[in-house]
């Protein structure tokens, strides 16, 4: 990761015209003659970053006609982790691949609950579709709503810098632009200012890859006649076959863990699945459960119990992510501090945190309450984790939408950080740890279905929406959440039975979506009651 001004500095002579860098010598179009009255640039093209495109162009055109709205994306195309690397071979770590998308990628949720609200997956759409599906509806959503006027490709935010105090300012954008022929090549890098910056640039991205003593020993050590041994984490991991007869063990039990366990459990000689102490193996995969890794030796992989395997070929961690925005952070920008194990929380920051779980502090998980900058000025979307995004992000948006529109809807600094005093204080008294379980919405108090209610109920509270007495998340969507595996199990047994026109056909508008979810629901449960349901599989973390 570089900035701009280590770039330039490094290499570049620098022709400055106006704000605008040239790097390439090519002129940029000129800055627009009439300054909008406000301008918002978005980070992202993600389930994120559309959403907060959409509400903010569905705002009242009177108040946002002459605004400016760009959303930098930097890969070729939207769609964010559903859209998958480049045609190639992948990067070696500590060069990160651009998605975690693997070819058998399916979603883990029945697709009518993961849309956008009235903006259904198209007529045919398997209920648990693949990820080329979810990708095409991101850009049929882009498309749809004639996002391109303000959708920048190939455009990488390198640094974010707020000029101003916590009353007015702006923000110094540092862009890179890649040439789309020759991906990673920058060939213009140009500054901007906007008024609004608003954060979407996902959270699947900066792999979290424990330390164990050993590993380098271990490594350097294959048995002569073997396969180079590996340890990979599973940004990285594409292809079962890569593991057709070697000796496995998967970290994890997460998204990211379960789906390597039920691939590469079936083609592995053998695969072990290394578990926390509160979790159980994937069911229905082959494998076979450990405790927690220990560390390594020459010959082998050494668990918790004192156990060990002589003969592993590969590791696979499924051991989730990190939240890190480079761009906020040093030494790109002062706004976000990044430490893993602050002495500051949301009472004490200077400066806006992450601990690699949780950023704080922020107002709902959505508005920075950094001391020296106001508070619509920075806004996040798509931080919560275990939620489905499209629902989530469109809730936080219209907050984010209204807000920019007239800051007034929120409450003083003074009482958003009460709020959140409180909201943390809330989760201890469950027993959880706010700055572990960060944006992971696990709380009781704090659920994602009622966090988006709460969030739209507050913009209805405002009078920035009509009070229509209906909570935004809706019944049916809500019950296919819920009855998520059920309908896994119903339909696994429609494809296994050839029935998926039988099915699928005549199912177009939101409503036949749910009906088609309710009624799958029944059938299944009707036939589970006959038959006997799975065995207890854990309630275990279905996402990451
Ligand atoms: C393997 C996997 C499977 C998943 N399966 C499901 C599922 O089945 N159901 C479900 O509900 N959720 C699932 N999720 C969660 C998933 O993350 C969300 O569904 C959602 O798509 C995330 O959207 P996002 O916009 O927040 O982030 P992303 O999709 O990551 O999009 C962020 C975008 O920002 C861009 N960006 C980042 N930094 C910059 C920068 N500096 N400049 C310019 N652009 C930048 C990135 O290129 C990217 O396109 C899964 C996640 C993973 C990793
Ligand atoms: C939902 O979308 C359909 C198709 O675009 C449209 O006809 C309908 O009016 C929309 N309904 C609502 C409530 O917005
Ligand atoms: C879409 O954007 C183009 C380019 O600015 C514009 O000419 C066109 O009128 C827009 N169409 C719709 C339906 O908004
Ligand atoms: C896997 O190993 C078995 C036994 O060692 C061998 O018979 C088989 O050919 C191997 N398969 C592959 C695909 O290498
Ligand atoms: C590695 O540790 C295991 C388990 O303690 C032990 O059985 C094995 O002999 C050790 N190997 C080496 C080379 O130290
Ligand atoms: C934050 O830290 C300060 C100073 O260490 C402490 O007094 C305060 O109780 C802490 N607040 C929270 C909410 O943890
Ligand atoms: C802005 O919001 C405040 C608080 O809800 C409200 O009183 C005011 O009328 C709003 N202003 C506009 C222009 O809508
Ligand atoms: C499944 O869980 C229920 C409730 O916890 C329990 O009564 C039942 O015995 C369990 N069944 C199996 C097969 O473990």
């Amino acid at each position: 990761m570089v900035c701009l001004r280590q770039l330039l500095l490094l290499s570049l002579p620098l022709s400055t015209l106006g704000n605008v860098y040239d790097v390439s010598q090519t002129v940029l179009a000129p800055p627009p003659s009439k300054r909008p009255s406000k301008s918002i640039a978005i980070v992202g093209a993600g389930s994120g970053g559309l959403a907060i495109l959409k509400t903010i162009l569905d705002l009242p055109p009177d108040v946002r006609h002459d605004w400016e709205v760009i959303l930098y994306e930097q890969r070729r195309d939207v769609g964010g982790i559903w859209l998958p690397d480049p045609p190639g071979p992948l990067p070696h770590y500590p060069a990160l691949p651009e998605s975690p998308t693997y070819p058998l990628l399916r979603t883990n949720t029945p697709h009518p609950t993961m849309t956008y609200p009235n903006f259904t997956f198209p007529p045919g759409t398997p209920l648990f579709p693949t990820w080329d599906y979810v990708q095409r509806y991101h850009a049929a959503f882009a498309e749809h709503f004639n996002f391109s006027q303000h959708v920048r490709l190939h455009h990488r935010v390198e640094a974010a810098n707020w000029v101003g105090d916590a009353e007015e300012g702006e923000w110094e954008l540092e862009v890179h632009v890649e040439d789309p022929s020759e991906s990673g090549v920058p060939t213009k890098a140009f500054k901007r200012n906007f008024d609004h910056l608003v954060v979407a640039n996902g959270h699947n991205h900066y792999p979290n890859i424990p330390k164990w003593d050993g590993t380098n020993n271990w490594l350097a050590n294959t048995p002569a006649g073997t396969p180079q041994r590996e340890i990979i984490h599973s940004i990285y991991y594409r292809h079962p076959e890569r593991y057709t007869n070697r000796t496995v063990v998967i970290v994890g039990a997460g998204a990211s863990g379960r789906d390597a366990a039920l691939q590469v459990g079936k083609v592995a000689r053998v695969a072990y699945q290394s578990l926390n102490p509160a979790y159980e193996p994937t069911a229905g995969a082959h494998v076979i459960p450990k405790p927690r890794i220990a560390h390594f030796n020459r010959t082998s992989v050494v668990f918790e119990d004192g156990s060990a395997l002589h003969d592993v070929d590969a590791l696979i961690l499924g051991t989730g992510y990190e939240f890190r925005i480079p761009f906020l952070s040093a030494p790109c920008s002062s706004v976000l501090a990044v430490d893993k194990h602050p002495t500051a929380n949301s009472t004490t920051a200077r400066t806006l945190v992450t601990n690699l779980r949780y950023v704080f502090p922020l107002h709902r998980h959505i508005f920075s309450l950094h001391p020296g900058i106001p508070p619509t000025a920075l806004a996040f979307i798509g931080l919560p984790v275990l939620v489905a995004n499209c629902p989530s992000d469109m809730a936080q948006s219209l907050l984010v939408a209204h807000a920019i529109a007239n800051s007034s809807i929120l409450p003083s600094r003074e009482e958003m950080l009460r709020d959140l005093f409180a909201r943390e204080e809330k989760i201890r008294g469950e027993g959880l740890d706010p700055y572990y379980i960060g944006h992971r919405l696990v709380a009781e108090s704090e659920t994602d279905h009622d966090y988006q209610d709460a969030v739209v109920q507050y913009l209805k509270d405002v009078g920035a929406l009509p009070q229509d007495g209906k909570k935004y998340v809706e019944p049916w969507r809500r019950l296919g959440r819920q009855n998520s595996r059920l309908l896994g199990r119903a339909w696994e047994r429609v494809k296994q039975r050839g029935e998926e026109s039988k099915w699928l056909d005549g199912v177009r508008t939101e409503d036949e979506w749910a009906d088609l979810m309710s009624r799958l629901t029944e059938w299944q449960r009707i036939y589970e009651e006959k038959h006997g349901g799975p065995e207890n599989g854990s309630q275990s973390v279905w996402y990451l």
